[in-house]
């Protein structure tokens, strides 16, 4: 069992020890900075999560989560920096120069087909890879697939604050996403529901459609969003041929296929993440169909894509509770030590 030491550095320390280059990101719990480590000249992400939003515990948890998946080559890497600030937990990670997915999506048109299969496949591999190990992301959206070059020849899948393993119960977050599964949406907040990967399936269905489209397909999968409540109804009537919901009007038999398995309304009549390996060979979106739908579309709404966040940003990532760092010294140069008995999912 691994056990964790977090340093403390002032301020200061950290502008010792890093250059700072420039913000990459910010994120619902903190932000992530570009910075050059001064005698290595190593160039690397800094994660900074604000203390008053995430206990030392789940930052522990995401940092050690990060690692184990790290083998994989679909999955950020983190490196052995490690420490706290005054206001926030920090960890290092490599650097991924070209920015995240949802940067390249162009809006109301989406990605040329050739770069979303190859997406689909380095993502579905690393989703396959984290399942196979029985852990769920619960966050799988273009935000949090970071590029390493702008045709997605190498991309990776990062942001595992809000991983858990299969069969957790766990509280709804306040609010719903375009990605969140309709079981999910519909779950009592007071009740939770149970984590399954079926989830990622889910929003790795939605994530394909915001890549070959620029638009999401609903704003909730719920009987209130007009999108959704569409889809929903031709899912309900057996999907039949020709009658297609406005929005997928552009998509290939074969391509609505996959979605149908993606997309399936009850979670266990969901496909693997991996069985839609065997859909990339298959043409996805007619380009007849598009132009049809294209005319079809004016004057009609669509859902542009925009940055969503999953959890209401003013409560913390965890159960409410005030935060109250275990073992943590408010002597600053002090180490703490927290175990991995702390930080299992
Ligand atoms: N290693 C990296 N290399 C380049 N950019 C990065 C890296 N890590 C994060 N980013 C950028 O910073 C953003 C926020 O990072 P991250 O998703 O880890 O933060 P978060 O606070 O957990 O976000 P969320 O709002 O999804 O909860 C990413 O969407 C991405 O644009
Ligand atoms: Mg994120």
């Amino acid at each position: 069992m691994q056990a964790l030491a977090i340093t403390s550095l002032s301020a200061a320390d950290v502008a010792k020890q890093y250059e700072h280059i420039r913000e990459l990101g910010k994120g619902t719990y903190g932000k992530v900075d570009l910075v050059a480590h001064r005698t290595q000249g190593t160039k690397m992400a800094l994660k900074f999560v604000t203390k008053n939003k995430t206990k030392l515990k789940s930052f522990l948890r995401e940092y050690s989560l990060t690692g184990s998946l790290s083998c994989s080559p679909f999955i950020i890497k983190v490196l052995d920096v490690l420490f706290e600030t005054e206001d926030s937990y920090v960890f290092g990670q490599e650097y991924a120069p070209a920015g995240d997915l949802f940067d390249i999506i162009p809006p109301q048109v989406g990605l040329p087909e050739e770069m979303v299969k190859r997406c689909m496949q380095q993502l579905g591999l690393a989703l396959d890879f984290m399942h196979s190990k029985n852990l769920v992301h619960r966050d799988v959206k273009p935000e949090n697939v970071l590029l390493f070059d702008r045709e997605c020849r190498r991309i990776k899948l990062a942001d595992f604050g809000m991983t858990r393993r299969v069969g957790c119960r766990v509280k709804r977050v306040s609010g719903t996403i375009p990605y969140t599964a309709p079981e999910v949406c519909r779950a009592s907040r007071a009740e939770g529901f149970l984590v399954t990967t079926s989830l990622d399936v889910w929003a790795f269905g939605v994530l394909v459609f915001c890549m070959l489209t620029g638009n999401f397909p609903w704003e909730a999968a719920l009987p209130a969003d007009a999108f959704y409540e569409e889809f929903r109804r031709w899912q309900k009537a057996g999907c039949p041929v020709g009658t297609y919901p406005s929005q997928w009007r552009r998509f290939t038999d074969d391509a609505l296929r996959m979605f149908q398995r993606l997309l399936a309304a009850e979670p266990e009549k969901r496909c693997g993440v991996k069985d839609v390996f065997c859909f990339v060979k298959y043409e996805l979106v007619s380009e007849l169909r598009r132009r049809a739908s294209c005319r079809a579309k004016r004057g009609e709404r669509s859902t542009p894509l925009k940055r969503s966040v999953l959890s209401d940003p003013l409560s913390p990532r965890e159960e409410s509770g005030q935060h109250q760092s275990p073992g943590r010294d408010k002597n600053k140069s002090q180490m703490v030590m927290a175990t991995a008995i702390e930080i299992c999912v």
